[in-house]
């Protein structure tokens, strides 16, 4: 279990922009939509910026009785597709053969059954052989972009085969998909089961949020500008809105979907990445044990729900038949593979408190939810009121509050309301925005999002990923709502119109302190 020294932080740092170590990657599940929609559009682009290194080869397991040529012919189409699709991080620049040559190159598939011992011998042979002909220095990286029942076997069996040992030389990391757990037990269970075999500093935990340009971005506008910071208290700020509203529906996703619903899905994972990078003390250093520790301590400073904070901080909804961007929705209940008396919730919000000396009176609102009228995520600083005195005896009635809105997706910017005063003899004032696009200052390398994380983890940087006791804090914070919901059958849950903004209850968790949701814009 010995840890292969990857050098000291510093190191890593600055090996980051250069052509990644020499590796074999191994994808468990490879024929799988991940695989194809994502990993493979990923490692392409990886490869079209020069960011692999030439001793790279690549090795595909899963059942799928195919020779090298029918998978890599499978996935080329995967490929293809995603470089011409815009709408999912791809461009309009043709196709780079010379890339996907590259890839295609140095690629293997080995059929096997994922829990049996056969198909990991032949793994370690097939790791032999390209270690030898690419030239790996035996690093592997192994990705299980496979289903999450899989995850603790498949780390059992590369221990039990040696294939986990870094004692050989080689550096060996696997990164583990979502869902890591579906309750605070099951995912302690998982960290117990694969710490057997691996050191936590070879475990890459992902969360493909942290892979998005504007979600890294949050600690570069806190950090590294001196006009945030010194505001980003209690102090200053009334409260915080994190939206993460989504446009689709279940999908085909009803058999993992109605075990699991919005809270689960979303929000100790995705939306309390967003909460502990806005909400973290600031690190040392990007090293990823800086980074991982404040975010692990915020989260532990937020307040723990009893059963009465549930009921009245804690709303959740199911979508009702209607109509999302002009298409027509069906309910939830009535979508292919769903049970027909569902009480899986397809949105959910809730109040919380962090009770630490930059936090402690501020509620931080979150709310998720699927066949809503836009995608899109945000995080939403308000600041306090100013005092009215002032315009008492002008035209004004309201004095509107100072908002910093972070788009994290779809349009990336950031912007910045406040009042001016509207042109004319009278004192009038109008909201308006500043706002700061993206797109207007940089251009973009077309990304899926995972380019980041895959090549983070070839070079032994785990700052983008999270660790055991951060997944366990997130699980520790839900647990509560979860145990309510599955004990107490009182609980509403209310529907909502597709292509709505939520249920009215989600609503009245602001107006009760006089406050409102910002639109889902
Ligand atoms: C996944 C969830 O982890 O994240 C999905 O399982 C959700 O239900 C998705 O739709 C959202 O990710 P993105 O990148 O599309 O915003």
């Amino acid at each position: 279990m010995a840890a292969v020294n990857n050098g000291s932080e510093r190191d890593i740092a600055r090996r980051r922009g250069a052509t990644a170590p020499p590796c074999t990657m191994v994808i468990f599940g490879s024929s799988g939509d991940l695989t194809k929609r994502l990993l493979m559009p990923a490692l392409y682009n990886l490869a079209k910026a020069g960011l692999l290194a030439k001793q790279f080869a690549l090795i595909g397991v899963d059942r799928a009785e195919q020779s090298t040529d029918a998978f890599r012919d499978y996935l080329a189409e995967g490929v293809r597709r995603f470089v011409s699709d815009t709408a999912m991080g791809g461009t309009t620049e043709p196709f780079d053969a010379e890339a996907w040559e590259f890839i295609a190159a140095r690629m293997y598939h080995l059929s096997g059954d994922l829990l049996d011992n056969k198909t990991y011998s032949e793994l370690g042979k097939l790791l032999e052989t390209t270690a030898k002909e690419h030239n790996t220095n035996g690093n592997v990286l192994f990705y299980l972009a496979v289903g999450s029942r899989l995850f603790g076997p498949i780390v059992d069996h590369l221990g039990a085969a040696g294939l986990a040992n870094e004692e050989g030389g080689g550096w060996r990391r696997a990164i583990i998909e979502k869902p890591f757990g579906s309750d605070l037990a099951s995912a302690r269970a998982l960290n117990a089961q694969i710490l057997k075999t691996l050191d936590e500093s070879q475990i890459y935990r992902m969360d493909h949020f942290l892979g998005k340009e504007t979600v890294q971005n949050i600690m570069v506008l806190r950090f590294a500008n001196g006009i945030f910071e010194p505001l980003w208290s209690r102090d200053h700020i009334d409260h915080v809105q994190i939206s993460v509203a989504e446009t689709v529906g279940v999908e085909h996703r009803a058999a993992f979907y109605e075990a699991t619903g919005a809270l689960r899905d979303m929000v100790p994972n995705h939306v309390f990445q967003l909460l502990s990078l806005t909400a973290m003390e600031p690190p040392n250093s990007f090293a990823a044990d800086a980074v991982r520790t404040e975010k692990t301590k915020v989260l532990g400073a937020i307040i723990p729900f009893e059963e009465d904070d549930v009921r009245r901080n804690v709303v959740r909804g199911q979508y009702a038949a209607g109509s999302v961007v002009g298409h027509p929705v069906r309910a939830y209940r009535e979508e292919e593979g769903v049970n027909p008396q569902s009480n899986t919730e397809t949105y959910v919000a809730l109040r919380l408190g962090i009770d630490n000396w930059r936090w402690a009176g501020v509620p931080f609102y979150l709310r998720t939810g699927k066949s809503l009228t836009r995608r899109s995520t945000e995080i939403a600083i308000q600041f306090k009121n100013v005092p009215f005195a002032l315009f008492r005896d002008t035209g004004v009635d309201t004095l509107n509050p100072n908002v910093l809105a972070l788009q994290i997706q779809p349009n990336e910017g950031i912007s910045l309301q406040f009042g001016a005063k509207h042109p004319g003899t009278e004192i009038q004032l109008g909201a308006v925005r500043m706002d700061f696009r993206y797109s207007d200052y940089f251009r973009t390398a077309p990304s899926t999002g995972y380019e980041t994380l895959v090549y983070d983890c070839m070079v032994g940087d785990a700052m983008l990923f999270n660790r055991a006791d951060g997944v366990e804090a997130g699980w520790e914070i839900v647990q509560p709502i979860l145990d309510l919901w599955q004990r107490a059958k009182d609980v509403p849950l209310p529907f909502y119109p597709a292509g709505s903004v939520g249920p009215d209850a989600a609503e009245e968790l602001l107006w009760r302190s006089g406050r409102q949701w910002r639109p889902i814009a």
